[in-house]
């Protein structure tokens, strides 16, 4: 016998108790749909990369450039990893010291170069045209300011694809860093600029296993340390991006900060000996299991044989998910209108497509899954959207996006996190 399991999970406890207090509160009878994030998760998950990996930890802010939750990452020790110029101001206003913010991206232009090396950043370079725009910026600059800088070559270890391909950045061909064939090249270029004092490397991290991560940083390693016994010692700052795949199957966070230093502290021992500053750049490690969007049921309705739900959470907030699907799979759980986990055994489980709110057909949170009978006015969470949810935000049909509230596991209130987006400023977007 299979007997029928229901698709609207069971969750933590902090989850139900958020959902209530927003009834509780009213929340929802001005916001249809909010994003609810419980920091002290979050502050859990920095500390515990901080005591392990040492060295300097920085937060990916593509995967979350939300203001006050850049200036939570200030406040549990975390630098910022920024990808472009509006990144790295806003990491600025957050409030991160220019020594902590970590400048990567295949296109900075020459005057986002000037500002990145004016203002003091770690500067990752991407390719050898850039490294040109750089050296130029550079012999412009004092002897004592040349000094100071820290920029690093970012190096594709030319490694396998992890499971998902699209994410997978240290491929043979892949559009971003110096492939290792150009060994010759980058040794010149460390040899002519003693300011090139880092080394990157980012292979992706959803769909890798920490092996293949490792393995990518040890094959880098052999080539700075051939660096390192010509150039005595010039490199000293090995910087690793991203790296750690979440788990969206389950509550569990799998693997662990700590599981992933281990590793790394057995295979590259180099990296904890004093040898070289460590940096790191995770993102969704730290913030997407944090994070839910809690949607209103809008309407329901059956379309042929086919049980539809319309919620305002799809394409215009999962938008790698929604458009690139079934990249992986969004869990979600169904509560009533009084805020009570439904498990479908009172009425039953149907199979459900909970439909997004764009000119669409396939805007659906969640396809042919077997729920509890979905009733208007009942509420959709979607798990694990702590991360490139709100940072991928689209503004396609002109929908406005959600308030963010912390739920303080503590004192059990709401704290605002950021206001929902306004008409007048989807107005001025567009005019
Ligand atoms: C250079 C770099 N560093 C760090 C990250 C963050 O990775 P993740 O959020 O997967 O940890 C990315 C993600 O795209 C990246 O491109």
């Amino acid at each position: 016998m299979n007997p029928l399991v229901s698709e609207s999970v069971e969750c933590l406890d902090w989850k139900h108790k958020a959902i209530q207090k927003c009834i509780e509160k009213g929340i929802f009878n001005d916001e249809p749909y909010i994003m609810l994030y419980n920091l002290e998760e979050f502050r859990a998950k920095a500390k515990e990369a901080n005591e392990n990996l040492k060295g300097l930890q920085t937060m990916a802010v593509k995967c979350n450039p939300v203001l006050n939750l850049l200036k939570e990452a200030i406040n549990n020790g975390l630098g910022a990893e920024v990808a472009s110029y509006g990144e790295l101001i806003m990491a600025e206003r957050a409030g991160f010291e220019p020594s902590k913010i970590i400048f990567d991206s295949p296109i900075k232009t020459k005057k986002e170069l000037e500002y990145a090396l004016n203002l003091g950043c770690v500067v990752n370079v991407d390719n050898f045209q850039e490294l040109e725009v750089i050296e130029k910026i550079i012999s412009g600059f004092s002897a004592e300011k040349q000094a100071s800088l820290t920029l690093g070559l970012r190096i594709n270890p030319q490694v396998d694809a992890g499971k998902l391909e699209d994410l997978s950045t240290g491929v043979p061909t892949s559009k971003f860093g110096i492939g290792m064939e150009y060994r010759d090249e980058i040794v010149a270029a460390y040899k002519r600029n003693s300011w090139l004092k880092a080394v990157h490397l980012h292979i992706g991290s959803q769909g890798f296993e920490m092996d293949q991560t490792v393995c990518a940083v040890e094959k880098v390693m052999t080539l700075v340390k051939d660096i390192n016994v010509e150039l005595k010692q010039q490199i000293s700052v090995f910087n690793i991006g991203g790296g750690l795949s979440v788990n969206f199957d389950t509550e569990v966070t799998t693997p662990t900060f700590t599981q992933y230093a281990n590793q790394l502290k057995q295979r590259v021992p180099e990296l904890f000996d004093g040898s070289f500053l460590l940096i790191t750049e995770f993102g969704r490690g730290y913030w997407a299991k944090c994070g839910v969007i809690v949607s209103t049921v809008e309407y329901t309705k059956t379309s042929g044989n086919r049980n539809i739900a319309i919620v305002h959470v799809g394409g215009n907030m999962c938008v790698r998910t929604i458009y690139q699907h079934p990249i992986w799979k969004l869990r979600v759980s169904i509560f009533d209108g009084k805020g009570q986990f439904k498990d479908g055994e009172q009425d039953g489980l149907y199979v459900t497509d909970l439909a997004g709110p764009l000119c669409f057909a396939a805007d659906l949170i969640a396809k042919q899954r077997l729920l509890p009978l979905v009733s208007q006015s009942d509420y959709v969470m979607v798990h694990d959207c702590g991360a490139y949810m709100i940072s991928a935000y689209s503004h396609y049909n002109l929908r406005l996006a959600p308030p963010i509230y912390n739920y303080n596991i503590n004192t059990t209130e709401l704290e605002l996190v950021k206001k929902g987006e306004t008409i007048q400023q989807k107005v001025d977007f567009f005019s």
